[in-house]
């Protein structure tokens, strides 16, 4: 093989210079990416203005970072990747709760709140009352699970993207479940909202043809000792976005049904059962 770089001899010229004291697993990965890269590359014919432009574009997504916003985790997420890289690291058993996109708005260290307690601090929105139970593979409660919870508020934002508009910790909160694995807690019903879409990411849905929109959900994060952790959603059905998620995050097991109810103290309730798997 000439040692000179061509079209044909790409991919062999370039990994034959990985060292062999080179990390196995970095090897592993950056030949294959590489390999992929250049198959691209040919595929397509990329032209040299085009070249230009996605040097421009990956240029933009890193100034566009910062301590509030992750631009490259939206690219990732709207490339359908972060989907994938969930898909391929937490395959489930069947019963399992199926995992979803993390998401960018999720804060740690939100309050713990008593059982039934209300999230939503703005006053805006209609009162939905989430419960059900934290389960183990065979139907056994999980005692001492923590979930994590968090959502847009009735205008369709997160309160880090309205600090001083909305209260803080406005739309979060931790419950921790007893003996019988049962959580409650009233929050909204969600409402659908845009993803960040000012940025390199917005403009390259628009060039697509493609919408900003996520369905409605509540973001839950459950962990208990002797778990896996599971980070999910719940979705709204019915919402006109379930089937063009921004992000490719519903999953046909996460849809739930919000039932209207009589009651005073809410107008609907959620019910979603979490089943969790052992820690490996
Ligand atoms: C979210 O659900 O909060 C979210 C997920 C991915 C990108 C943007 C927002
Ligand atoms: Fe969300």
């Amino acid at each position: 093989m000439s040692q000179y770089l061509t079209a044909e001899n790409s991919v062999e010229v370039v990994n034959a210079r990985i060292g062999a004291e080179t990390d196995p697993r970095l090897a592993l990965v950056m030949s294959s990416l590489v390999r992929h890269l250049h198959a691209f590359i040919k595929d397509v014919r990329l032209t040299e203005a085009e070249w230009e432009s996605a040097i421009g574009f990956l240029t933009e997504t890193g100034q566009m970072c910062s301590d509030q916003r992750q631009e490259f985790i939206l690219l990732s997420d709207t490339l359908g990747a972060s989907m994938l890289v969930d898909a391929v690291n937490h395959p489930k058993p069947a019963g399992a709760t199926e995992t979803t996109v993390f998401g960018p708005f999720h804060v740690a260290n939100a309050p713990e709140r008593p059982m039934g307690a209300q999230i939503s601090l703005d006053g805006k929105g209609e009162i939905c009352l989430y419960q059900g139970r934290v389960l183990d593979l065979d139907g056994n409660p999980v005692e001492n699970a923590l979930i994590d919870v968090w959502s847009d508020n009735a205008d369709g934002f997160y309160d880090v993207q309205q600090p001083g508009l909305q209260p803080q910790w406005n739309n979060r909160g931790i419950f921790r479940t007893g003996p019988d694995g049962r959580y409650a807690f009233r929050g909204i019903k969600p409402v659908s909202y845009p993803i960040p879409d000012d940025g390199p990411v917005g403009r390259m849905l628009a060039a697509l043809g493609r919408h900003p929109w996520r369905p409605a959900h509540m973001h839950f994060l459950v962990t208990a000792p002797g778990f896996e952790r599971v980070i999910t959603h719940t979705f709204v059905a019915g919402d006109d976005y379930l089937t063009s998620d921004a992000v490719f995050g519903v999953k046909q097991s996460l849809i739930t049904t919000f039932v209207p109810t009589q009651s005073q103290s809410e107008a609907w309730v959620a019910d979603y059962d979490f089943v969790l798997t052992k820690a490996s």
